[in-house]
């Protein structure tokens, strides 16, 4: 089923008047037309990146193409026709444990100008884009971040973790299984196609991913209109049946001091077979002239660890990635699949009305989950922040208890804990 088209869905009414009242305008801007040029300056701005040229521009049209762009605008401004806040939102799959999916509301591009913050700009807009998304049907939102501190009062919890690498080559040495098929260098145009489709084959397997765009694997392979960059290289797994298996878009820069010594910077390594993962690593651990390899936004599992004999080469940085909200219990609850049986009433809190309640979910012996609204007194309580962080088996029920974040039985939790646990580690490899 085609995802639903963002752009067909109405501004909520409720944000449009809280800004009203503050003498602002909130409304969609046309991609196609003039008015989409001073939203998108607004909001590079807001991300305190340099003013677009032409083709700059014409690259973040094609970038944000289909996606509901909102704008609010000050008329008493110097630049009315500039917005004072941007956001971009669409709907697109989000991979479930269970290697399942779930329409999902995606987030992007939130600025307030700083000639008006701290006004509740920020916040009319988010809760403006969470009614609309929920009045639409859409059980989630979704969102990366680059300030941990802002969301969580709007019901976004981390989800996802990701992981950056950094290695010594020299001292970590292959020890992986060799792999059967071959590597070879591809020029951009085909890097950019195979990162696209292998990346959407894999996706899947990997709750908390959500599918790529063009822009975003046209930036990857180096080939964003006015951003060419021809320091990308590209190469490519092809198994012995001549199937592409596994991409990987990196660039290699010399340490300044010595030649002998460059950084190979993986942009993007994505793998549909385990061949693929082997031979796509050890081409970069093993690249002449190469000592470190840097590798962020990897999986917190990564089977390299095991593929190396010095595991202390590797210095891995684990962060926040993938930030989940959900705005309907039963729908995303029954939508995963679980590892084990399990019946519990689940009491969470939402400030913003939209998961509050006491939840009944119910797990059959072949993972199918139901969950109903029930009047009883529940077995655990949280918020629906930690509800969210534990969606996709990536954060234990029982860490969150230990950190005073649910409340409940031991024996609750710990039912929780192996009903929720996903045999596929959560990952998130892209910023959205
Ligand atoms: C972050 C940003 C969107 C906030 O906009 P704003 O209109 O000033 O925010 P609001 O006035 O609506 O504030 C909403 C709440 O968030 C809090 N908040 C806002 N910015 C914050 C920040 N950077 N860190 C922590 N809390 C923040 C406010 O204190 C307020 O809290 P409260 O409602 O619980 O009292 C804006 O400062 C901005 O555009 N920054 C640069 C771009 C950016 O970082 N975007 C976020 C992308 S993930």
């Amino acid at each position: 089923m085609a995802p639903l088209d963002a752009q067909t869905v109405p501004l909520d009414p409720g944000a449009g008047g809280v800004l009203a009242a503050a003498g602002l305008r909130y409304r969609t801007v046309d991609i196609a037309t003039s008015d989409f040029v001073p939203f998108i300056k607004a909001a590079n701005r807001g991300f305190l990146g340099e003013e677009p040229n032409d083709e700059q521009i014409e690259g973040s049209r094609e970038r944000l193409a289909g996606r509901r762009l909102t704008g609010i605008f000050d008329a008493t401004s110097a630049e009315p026709a500039t917005p004072i806040a941007t956001v971009d939102s669409w709907v697109t799959d989000l991979s479930l444990p269970g290697r399942r999916t779930i329409p999902m509301w995606a987030i992007s591009g939130v600025t307030v100008s700083p000639t008006h913050r701290r006004k509740g700009v920020a916040r009319a807009m988010l809760e403006g884009e969470l009614r609309a998304a929920a009045g639409a049907g859409i059980a989630l939102a979704g969102l990366t971040v680059t300030e941990a501190t802002i969301y969580g009062r709007f019901g976004f919890a981390p989800a996802v973790s990701a992981a950056d690498w950094v290695i010594d080559t020299r001292r970590a040495r292959w020890v992986g299984p060799a792999a059967p098929g071959r590597v070879h260098a591809v020029d951009r145009e085909r890097l950019r196609s195979e990162l696209a489709s292998v990346h959407d084959r894999a996706r899947l397997a990997r709750p908390g991913d959500v599918p790529g765009w063009t822009g975003l694997w046209r930036r990857i392979a180096g080939l964003a209109p006015g951003n060419d960059d021809r320091k990308v290289r590209g190469v490519i797994y092809v198994d012995e049946s001549g199937a592409t298996r596994g991409a990987m878009a990196y660039t290699i820069g010399e340490e300044p001091a010595d030649f002998t010594r460059h950084d190979l910077a993986i942009a993007m390594l994505v793998t549909e077979s385990e061949d693929a993962y082997r031979s796509l690593w050890r081409f970069a651990l093993e690249h002449d002239l190469v000592s470190t390899v840097r590798a962020p936004l990897r999986s917190v599992d990564e089977p390299l660890r095991w593929m190396i004999e010095d595991q202390r080469a590797a210095t891995v940085t684990v962060s926040d990635h993938g930030w989940l909200r959900i705005l309907d219990v039963p729908a995303v609850l029954t939508a995963r699949a679980y590892s084990a049986p399990l019946s519990l009433a689940l009491g969470i809190t939402d400030d913003l009305g939209f998961a509050h309640g006491v939840w009944h979910l119910d797990v059959d012996d072949d993972g199918h989950g139901t969950a109903e609204p029930i009047d009883a007194v529940p077995d655990l309580t949280m918020t629906v922040r930690e509800l969210g962080s534990v969606l996709l088996g990536g954060v234990r029920p029982a860490t969150l208890r230990a950190a005073g974040r649910m409340q409940g039985s031991a024996d609750a939790v710990t039912a929780l804990d192996r009903s929720f646990a996903s045999v596929d580690t959560p990952y998130l490899s892209i910023w959205y």
